[in-house]
C-alpha cells in the first residue's frame, strides 16, 4: 500500500507523476496552489483507483509545510516524496535577471524544496525507511547563462541530494536527484529558445518512476543531452561556454 507525496502536482511533471502512480491500493498526497488544476489531477487519479488527498500551500511557508508533512506522515507513513514544485527564473527581455526574480527563484526552488525535503528526512530517518526524490535539472550540470538563479538552485539540490544520499543510506532512507532535460509543460512553454529532444510530461514521468524504482542516484534524461551536459563540466570553461551559446533564451510572461 504505497503512500506517495508529490509537490507541484497541479501541473506538468508533477501532475504526470501523480497520474502515473495512481492505482488501486496507492495513496497519493498531492500538493499545489491552484485549486482547480490540483482537483482535476486528483479526480483523474481517483478515477484510476487511487486514494487521493490534496493540500494547497506555498512551499516557502516553512512552518505550514512542516506541519502538513508531519500530519500526513502521522496519518500514513510516507514511502516516497517527490520534491518537484519550482518556478523558472530568467528575464523576459533576455537581460540579467532582476534581484527580485533571482531571490524569488532561490526562495521557491532552494528553500521551498528543502522546506519539504528536510522534515521528510527527519520523519523517514526516525522510521528507518523512505525515499525522497529531489527534482533538479540538467541545468545543474550545465548552467544556463539566461537563468543563473534557476541553474544555481538546481545545482544546490544536486549537491545537497548526493551528499545526503550517502549519509542517509545506513538509516534506510534513499535520496535520488532527478535531472530532466526539456519537458513540455507550462514551465517549458515560458521558455523561448531552443529545446532539443523535448519530451512530454507523461514520458518524463515514466522515466522518473523507472529511475526511482531502481534507486538510481541521479535520474538523468534524455541520455544524449544528459551525457553532453554532464561531460561539459570536464571541458575548459571557455569551450563549455561556447557550447552553451546555442541555448540562449528569454522568458515569456503571462501564464
Ligand atoms: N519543464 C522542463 O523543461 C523542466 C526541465 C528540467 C527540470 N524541470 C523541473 O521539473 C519540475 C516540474 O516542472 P514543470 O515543468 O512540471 O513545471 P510546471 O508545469 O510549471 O509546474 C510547477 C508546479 O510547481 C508548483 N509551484 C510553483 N511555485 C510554487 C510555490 N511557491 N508553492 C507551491 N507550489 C509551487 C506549481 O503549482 P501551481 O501551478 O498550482 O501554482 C506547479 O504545480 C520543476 O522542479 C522544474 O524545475 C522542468
Amino acid at each position: 500500500m504505497p503512500v506517495i507525496l508529490i509537490t507541484g502536482a497541479s501541473s506538468g511533471i508533477g501532475a504526470a507523476l501523480a497520474r502515473h502512480y495512481a492505482a488501486p491500493g496507492t495513496t497519493l498526497v498531492l500538493h499545489g496552489r491552484d485549486a482547480g488544476r490540483l482537483e482535476a489531477v486528483a479526480e483523474a487519479c481517483r478515477t484510476k483507483g487511487a486514494r487521493v488527498e490534496t493540500a494547497r500551500l506555498d512551499v516557502r511557508d516553512r512552518a505550514a509545510v512542516a506541519a502538513w508533512l508531519r500530519a500526513a506522515n502521522a496519518a500514513h507513513p510516507l514511502d516516497l516524496v517527490i520534491v518537484n514544485a519550482a518556478i523558472n527564473g530568467g528575464d523576459p527581455g533576455g537581460d540579467v535577471e532582476t534581484e527580485a526574480t533571482a531571490f524569488e527563484t532561490l526562495d521557491v526552488n532552494v528553500n521551498g524544496a528543502f522546506n519539504v525535503a528536510l522534515p521528510c528526512v527527519t520523519l523517514m530517518r526516525a522510521r528507518g525507511a523512505g525515499q525522497i526524490a529531489l527534482v533538479s535539472s540538467l541545468a545543474a550540470f550545465a548552467p544556463l547563462p539566461d537563468a543563473p538563479a534557476y541553474s544555481g538552485a538546481k545545482a544546490a539540490l544536486l549537491a545537497h541530494g548526493l551528499a545526503l544520499r550517502e549519509k542517509l543510506k545506513p538509516h534506510g532512507v534513499r535520496i535520488n536527484v532527478v535531472t530532466p532535460g526539456y519537458v513540455k509543460t507550462a514551465m517549458g512553454s515560458e521558455y523561448q529558445g531552443w529545446r532539443p529532444m523535448e519530451i512530454s510530461a507523461d514520458e518524463a514521468a515514466i522515466r522518473i518512476a523507472r529511475g526511482l524504482a531502481r534507486n538510481q542516484d541521479i535520474v538523468a534524461f534524455p541520455w544524449i543531452i544528459a551525457a553532453l551536459a554532464r561531460g561539459s563540466a570536464l571541458l575548459p570553461e571557455s569551450l563549455r561556454r561556447l557550447g552553451m551559446s546555442g541555448f540562449k533564451f528569454k522568458i515569456r510572461t503571462g501564464r
